[in-house]
């Protein structure tokens, strides 16, 4: 049997090869990006309740209606959009709401612009689809886009912008301006915009997140993925949605349905009772607990000369590991592998050529006691 030229593009992320490798070293892993919370009561509660109450057979492909209007609410209380439930669709994860949001408006060919440093999944979701993908390299501190460049890389083919904000891996969080400047941009050539907005709920430092749905020249053009798995801690789950206009949300709803039949029954009802009982400083507090795990491991990053900024939102930080011994980013990861039973992601993940680029990616939402274990074995170094 011969693999498929689509089955070509699919290899394994370097995120779950350093997971692999973690485990057989049974070291401390920093590479995957799991939320190390506890999952909220009412949220697992509700779960129980769902296959206690017989909530297990097939919901609509768009997912249970209740919770498209807990979501609608959830995404007015915060923002205040004026998002209604036909403008959602809940899906297998922020991964299969891009999917299905993703072949229902691009065509093989098609031209989608990505920034580096950027999630992979989005890389390998587009190039499975056929789509092609320009990429657009912003450096740090501040990952600053450099708008004119960005116009001159348009071409005949570019059919969308994707954004992550908060990025991962870089923590990047766009201004208001940078939307209004990529809002001028699409507008004018007629693209779309696809916002990640997975860690919209962790975001430091007192600044403001904006999501693109809340920039009044992009209502029309966007598409925003958001999800559960990190802000509820369940990233096995597997539920997640997309907001835009109904009429992508009916296609989008097709795609669903056809690899998913619909997000899994009881887990709904178990987010339904998550974002009807929680409170918002249940969130807020998210972000606290976050920034402080956020201090506390990029200084201890610093110290041992692993230097990093301090990253304004997500979870994730990318560190300069230079000093490690080996010729690039993958095998200074095994260094450090090696040296502390840290496991880390390569920065090959999240560039297109990664050459002399000397990152580490590290999630830093991990439980006070492993990350000061974390710590400790930094100190080694
Ligand atoms: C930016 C971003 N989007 C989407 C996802 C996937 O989310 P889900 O588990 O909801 O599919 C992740 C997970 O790491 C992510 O970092």
């Amino acid at each position: 049997m011969q693999l498929s030229n689509r089955a070509k593009h699919i290899a394994q992320s370097e995120i779950r090869a350093m997971s692999i490798l973690c485990n057989e070293k049974n070291g401390l892993n920093m590479a995957q990006g799991l939320c190390d919370l506890e999952v909220p009561f009412p949220v697992a509660q509700g779960a129980k309740e769902g296959i206690d109450s017989g909530k297990n057979t097939y919901t609509s492909a768009y997912g249970n209606y209740k919770l498209r209007v807990a979501i609608a609410k959830k995404q007015n209380d915060f923002y205040d959009q004026k998002v209604e439930p036909e403008n959602v669709l809940v899906s297998l994860g922020a991964t299969g709401a891009f999917y299905a949001t993703a072949m229902s408006l691009l065509n093989e060919g098609d031209e989608v612009v990505l920034f580096e440093p950027y999630y992979g999944y989005h890389v390998a979701t587009l190039e499975s689809m056929g789509c092609k993908i320009k990429y657009i390299r912003t450096a740090p501190p501040e990952y600053t886009i450099d708008f004119e460049h960005l116009k001159s890389q348009i071409s005949e083919d570019t059919k969308s912008i994707l954004i992550c904000n908060p990025s991962n891996p870089s923590g990047k969080v766009y201004t208001r301006q940078e939307l209004e400047n990529l809002s001028e941009i699409i507008n004018q050539n007629n693209l779309f915009l696809f916002s990640d907005e997975m860690y919209e709920h962790f975001v430091y430092d007192g600044l403001e997140f904006v999501s693109a749905l809340s920039i009044e020249s992009l209502k029309e053009s966007t598409v925003v993925i958001s999800g559960f798995s990190k802000i509820y801690s369940i990233t096995g789950w597997r539920l997640g949605y997309a907001i835009t206009q109904k009429n992508i949300i009916d296609a989008a709803s097709a795609f669903n349905d056809l690899v998913y039949v619909c997000p899994p029954a009881p887990l709904q009802h178990g987010i339904l009772k998550g974002l009807n009982e929680l409170p918002i400083s249940y969130y807020t507090d998210v972000a606290k607990a976050h920034q402080l795990k956020r201090d506390k491991f990029i200084k201890a990053l610093n110290e041992v000369g692993l230097t990093a900024e301090y990253v304004k939102g997500a979870y994730y930080v990318l560190a300069d590991i230079s000093k490690l011994a080996g010729e690039d980013d993958k095998q200074k990861v095994v260094t450090l592998l090696e040296k502390t039973g840290i496991a880390t992601v390569p920065a090959r993940a999240f560039y297109q050529n990664s050459e002399g680029v000397y990152l580490a990616r590290f999630c830093f939402s991990k439980k006070e006691e492993e990350l000061d274990e974390a710590i400790e074995r930094l100190k080694t170094l």
